[in-house]
């Protein structure tokens, strides 16, 4: 299984795995209440917590691929995250972003998620692409938008209601 933490470059963005020199940062991303309000996610308690997030992180170990730490090329900075998860409680691969609220509003979500999709696509040869989203999260379900998905149903995943959109490779410009 080749093992993909160096991920796909775009105009203004590195796709790379976090590392623990990354804690504050995600850190700063993962308890911000506005970044974390539609993710149906716990806030992060501390920078220790942030550390442990990333060395618990397996996904590139046991599936090749996750989600990146978004590094801004122009300051190096990490922005962000994005990339591709498998869920094996529904069999399907989804997409997920998100981003520092100073960078909401430039596009860089939808640049990030067209790489993923890409990624998705060209590199690992994926026949289908999810994205879940709660209904009250209107800029986040135009991300998936901007990208070619369409809405496909409604699912409860983990006891919330959560909109399911999606694209086949067949349909995507990627
Ligand atoms: C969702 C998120 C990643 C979007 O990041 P971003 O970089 O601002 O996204 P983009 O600039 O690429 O695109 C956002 C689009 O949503 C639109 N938008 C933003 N707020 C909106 C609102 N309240 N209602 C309708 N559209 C909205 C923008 O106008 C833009 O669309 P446009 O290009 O057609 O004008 C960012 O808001 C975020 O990090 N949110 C918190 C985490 C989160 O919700 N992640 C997704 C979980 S499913």
């Amino acid at each position: 299984m080749k093992n993909y933490r160096i991920g796909p470059e775009t105009n203004r963005l590195e796709h790379r795995a976090l590392v623990v020199d990354d804690a504050k940062a995600l850190f700063e991303l993962n308890s911000h209440p506005d970044v974390m309000r539609f993710t149906g996610e716990p806030p992060l308690i501390s920078v220790a917590a942030a550390e442990e997030a990333i060395t618990g992180y397996t996904d590139f170990d046991t599936v090749g691929y996750g989600r990146w730490a978004c590094v801004l090329k122009e300051t190096g900075e990490v922005i962000g995250f994005c990339g591709l998860k498998y869920l094996p409680e529904l069999d399907a691969v989804d997409v997920g972003y998100r981003f520092l609220p100073q960078y909401w509003g430039q596009g860089l979500a939808t640049e990030a998620c067209a790489a993923s999709l890409e990624f998705g696509f060209s590199v690992l040869g994926l026949e289908e692409i999810i994205g879940l989203v709660l209904p009250g999260n209107p800029a986040s379900i135009r991300v998936l938008e901007k990208v070619g998905m369409r809405a496909d149903g409604q699912i409860d995943y983990d006891g919330i209601l959560a909109l399911r959109y999606a694209i086949r490779r067949q349909d995507s410009v990627f």
